[in-house]
């Protein structure tokens, strides 16, 4: 009888603003019992130190699972035979967050030449859930055009737009919005943010 793997999550961070978003969502992983699988691109790397005074992105993730290091492992994007890559490792939900332009477009034509993209394509062949969380503005139509066939072939596109009525409105309280809608999307249940309740 085939046992079914723990539960698993991917988290994949390109080189897009807002790397903020994918370490606010790992450091409510860490707490929850489950292996969490990290894929780092080499611009995800530049974007976090030019974002944060030249802090390391990896020392960061490192530092969130620092009571708990046997749940994480963490893959350099050219790293295509790590065990993600091939679709019989299975896993429950991926999220690219957040989302650069180059990796979307890649995403939705297969381009697979490094591991995140490889691995949102085996999300999308084996009917996995995929988040993608593209920061960009203005959209260009090929963006856009990208979007419409990564949501046909069945990913969540969650653009990082947070709303302004949850009451908490500083910067923590929209990445905590995005964080939440994203677990949520992962199918992972968040206590983050509530669900809005018209006020009752
Ligand atoms: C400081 C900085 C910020 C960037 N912000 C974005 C962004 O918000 N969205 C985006 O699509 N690309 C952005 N880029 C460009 C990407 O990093 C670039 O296209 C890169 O090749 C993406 O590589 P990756 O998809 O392999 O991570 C930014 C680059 C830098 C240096």
């Amino acid at each position: 009888m085939k046992t079914k793997h723990n539960t698993r999550f991917i988290i994949a961070i390109s080189g897009a603003s807002g790397t903020v978003y994918a370490l606010r969502i790992l450091r409510y992983l860490s707490k929850l019992d489950c292996e969490l699988i990290c894929i780092l691109s080499n611009a995800a790397k530049s974007v976090y130190s030019a974002e944060m005074g030249g802090r390391d992105l990896q020392e960061t993730i490192l530092n969130i699972f620092d009571s708990n290091p046997a749940k994480l492992s963490i893959y350099p994007d050219e790293d295509i035979s790590a065990p993600c890559a091939s679709g019989s490792f299975e896993f429950d939900a991926m999220a690219i967050v957040p989302c650069s332009m180059n990796t979307l477009g890649k995403a939705a034509h297969s381009i697979a030449d490094n591991l995140t993209v490889r691995t949102s394509d085996v999300a999308l062949k084996e009917r996995r859930r995929l988040v993608l969380v593209p920061r960009e503005t203005p959209l260009a139509l090929t963006h856009l055009r990208n979007m419409c066939a990564l949501s046909e072939a069945g990913a969540v596109i969650l653009p990082a737009c947070p709303a302004f009525y949850t009451g908490k409105n500083d910067a923590d309280g929209l990445i905590d919005f995005i964080a939440a809608r994203v677990l949520s999307n992962m199918g992972i249940k968040q206590d983050i943010v509530g669900e809005w309740n018209n006020g009752k």
